[in-house]
C-alpha cells in the first residue's frame, strides 16, 4: 500500500515541536534581556520543562518512526531527495542535541533540571562553572543553528506547496490533498 501522508501522531509531534520551538527561541530572547527576580525564574523554567518536552518527543517520534510504515518520499531528482532526507536528520540531531547539552548546562550550574514542578532530574556531572559558560555559548550558537535551518526548511516544504503544487504541506496535516500534481 502506498502512503502520500504522515500518521497523526507524526503530525501532532511535528507541529507542536514547531510551536514549541518559536515559543522556546523566543522565551530564549526575552529571558535574557530581563531582570533578576521571580518573573524570570518562572520563565526559565518553563523554557526548561518545554525543552526537555520537546527532547522527550522526539525520541518518541523516533522510535515510533523505527516501527510504523513512512510516507513515500516526495517524488523528484534523486540529490534533492538526499538533501531533504540529510535535513530532517540534522534537525531530528538538534532536537535532542540541544535540549541535552542545555540540561548539561544546568547541571554545570549546579542546578536540578525541573519539569513544570512534576519531577526533577538531579545533576549527572558535578557543578564547574567554566563548562557552565561553554555551554551556555553552546546552546546559543546552536539555537540559532535550528532556527536557520528550520526555516531553510519551512520555505523549502512552502516552495513545493506553493510553486511546484505537490500538495507536500498535505502531507503533514489531517486535511488537504497530498500530490496535487
Ligand atoms: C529546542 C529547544 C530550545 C531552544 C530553541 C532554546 C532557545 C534559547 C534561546 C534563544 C536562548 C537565549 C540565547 C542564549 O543566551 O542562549 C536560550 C537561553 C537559555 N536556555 Fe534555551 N532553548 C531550548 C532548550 C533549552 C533547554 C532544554 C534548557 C534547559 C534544560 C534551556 C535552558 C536555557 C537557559 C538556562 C538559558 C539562559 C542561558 C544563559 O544563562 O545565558 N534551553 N534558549
Ligand atoms: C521548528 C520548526 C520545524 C522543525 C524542527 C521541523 C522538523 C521536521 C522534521 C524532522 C521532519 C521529518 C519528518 C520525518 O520524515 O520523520 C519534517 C517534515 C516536514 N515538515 Fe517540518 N519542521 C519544522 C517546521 C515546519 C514548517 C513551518 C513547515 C511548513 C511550512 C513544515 C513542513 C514540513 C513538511 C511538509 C514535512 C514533510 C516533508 C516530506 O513529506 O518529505 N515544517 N519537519
Amino acid at each position: 500500500m502506498t502512503r502520500s501522508r504522515y500518521d497523526t501522531f507524526t503530525q501532532a509531534i511535528h507541529w507542536f515541536t514547531f510551536i514549541a520551538v518559536v515559543g522556546l527561541f523566543a522565551s530564549g530572547l526575552i529571558m535574557e534581556e530581563m531582570a533578576r527576580g521571580p518573573a524570570k525564574s518562572q520563565l526559565i523554567g518553563l523554557h526548561i520543562s518545554f525543552g526537555v518536552v520537546i527532547m522527550a518527543l522526539t525520541a518518541a517520534r523516533l522510535g515510533w518512526r523505527l516501527v510504523t510504515p513512512q510516507p513515500d518520499p516526495i517524488p523528484g531528482e534523486p540529490m534533492v531527495q538526499l538533501m531533504a532526507k540529510a535535513m530532517h536528520g540534522t534537525l531530528y540531531a538538534l532536537l535532542i542535541a540541544v535540549p541535552f547539552l542545555a540540561m548539561m548546562m544546568v547541571w554545570a550550574k549546579g542546578r536540578t533540571v525541573g519539569v513544570f514542578g512534576l519531577f526533577s532530574v538531579p545533576p549527572m556531572i558535578a557543578p564547574d562553572r567554566d563548562l557552565a559558560e561553554f555551554l551556555g555559548d553552546v546552546h546559543e550558537t546552536a539555537v540559532y543553528v535550528l532556527a536557520a535551518l528550520a526555516g531553510i526548511h519551512a520555505v523549502a516544504a512552502i516552495v513545493h506547496h506553493v510553486v511546484l503544487k505537490d500538495g507536500a504541506i498535505a502531507r503533514m496535516l489531517p486535511f488537504g490533498e497530498p500530490r496535487q500534481s
